[in-house]
């Protein structure tokens, strides 16, 4: 597959959407001591709520994925090297909007006294130490990965923002914010690959090879998979979020079904993307379903008198905190996760 470029005559496309993302982020600007909950810290420090073990979780993943941004700077300077100059300047604006994010994160979990402080420091240089480099050919490839991986930060922020909303409403208020600024990061993204594929359909390529091999930035922290596991039993964010707020999101925003491309390889490139948008479909129903049994199972156990068959937020190995059993972090293959796993076993199209 020849590298899918930027193509020059979107030049002008990517500068409106470049201005149209200053000025939508210079509307809703923000500073990140303003979702710190300082007035219900001085009023009285014994106040604030503790999270439970499954939303500190749901947190900490979070800035996990967020602390590695120095990597995903140089990751997309690099990638972008040579691209056309709206696709460069805009890096440095999005360098600047996420930097607020693991910050306000990681400030919000220590003002709370929420979690193992120490352990979480340790776990946060292994992860900045391990580095990340883009899996990506090309330009194109790269906006294609991109434009996904915002749109479920999006999705998993707006998830434990509702999950953990009437346990710390001003926890969810913080990642309501965080999640405006991921969509604003998306919407940039998701109309540069709009226009690319309105002029180049035979693109249906390099965005099913992103597609179809799509892992978060995030993945490569220790433990990543059972934290996907526990948070997708626990409701919180599992494939059927992935499918209903992700890929059939994507599916419908970029017409899929209904590129043209004419290119062999690219008209076979879109069958297989169709075939894996099925499964993914189907796997999302049965995780669904799965959850909503095990659910039920564990009401009626819990109505019958016993204590042992309900969730309670530990970690699939017994830890809420992203450690293996052992007390060691493992160490996940690149694309290990719980949608790997499900999708091993999912039915055949
Ligand atoms: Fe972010
Ligand atoms: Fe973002």
């Amino acid at each position: 597959m020849p590298p899918a470029h930027l193509i020059p005559s979107l030049e002008p496309k990517l500068r409106d959407l470049y201005a149209r993302h200053k000025e939508l982020a210079k509307a809703i600007d923000w500073a990140y001591h303003e979702y710190l909950p300082l007035d219900v810290l001085r009023a009285d420090p014994q106040s604030l709520p503790k999270l439970s073990a499954v939303s500190y979780l749901a947190v900490e993943t979070a800035l996990f994925t967020e602390v590695n941004l120095p990597w995903f700077t140089t990751g997309l300077y690099n990638v972008f090297r040579g691209a056309v100059s709206p696709m460069r300047e805009f890096i440095y604006d999005w360098t600047a909007e996420e930097d607020q994010h693991a910050m306000l994160l990681e400030t919000y979990l220590l003002l709370g006294d929420n979690g193992d402080h120490r352990e979480r420091a340790r776990l946060r240089k292994i992860i900045v130490k391990q580095g990340w480099e883009p899996n990506i050919d090309d330009h194109f490839q790269a906006i294609a990965y991109t434009a996904t991986q915002e749109l479920a930060t999006r999705a998993f922020y707006q998830r434990v923002a509702l999950v953990c909303r009437d346990e710390d409403p001003l926890l969810a208020r913080a990642l309501i914010r965080l999640a405006k600024d991921e969509t604003l990061h998306y919407a940039f993204y998701k109309d540069a690959v709009k226009a690319h594929l309105e002029v180049e359909p035979n693109y249906a390529e390099p965005l099913a090879r992103i597609l179809m091999d799509f892992a978060m930035p995030g993945a490569e922290m220790p433990d990543y998979a059972t934290r996907a596991a526990v948070l997708a039993r626990e409701g919180v964010y599992g494939p059927d979020h992935y499918y209903d707020m992700v890929v059939d999101h994507l599916w419908k925003e970029w017409d899929i079904p209904g590129l043209l491309p004419s290119a062999e390889p690219a008209r076979a490139a879109q069958k297989t993307l169709i075939a894996h948008h099925r499964k993914l479909g189907r796997v999302a129903s049965m995780y669904a379903l799965r959850r909503k049994k095990e659910k039920a199972d564990g009401a009626a156990s819990a109505a019958a008198g016993s204590n042992g068959a309900t969730h309670t937020g530990g970690g699939a190995n017994g830890s809420a905190n992203g450690q293996a059993s052992n007390g060691h972090a493992a160490e996940p293959a690149r694309t290990d996760g719980v949608y790997g796993e499900v999708l091993k076993t999912a039915p055949k199209s």
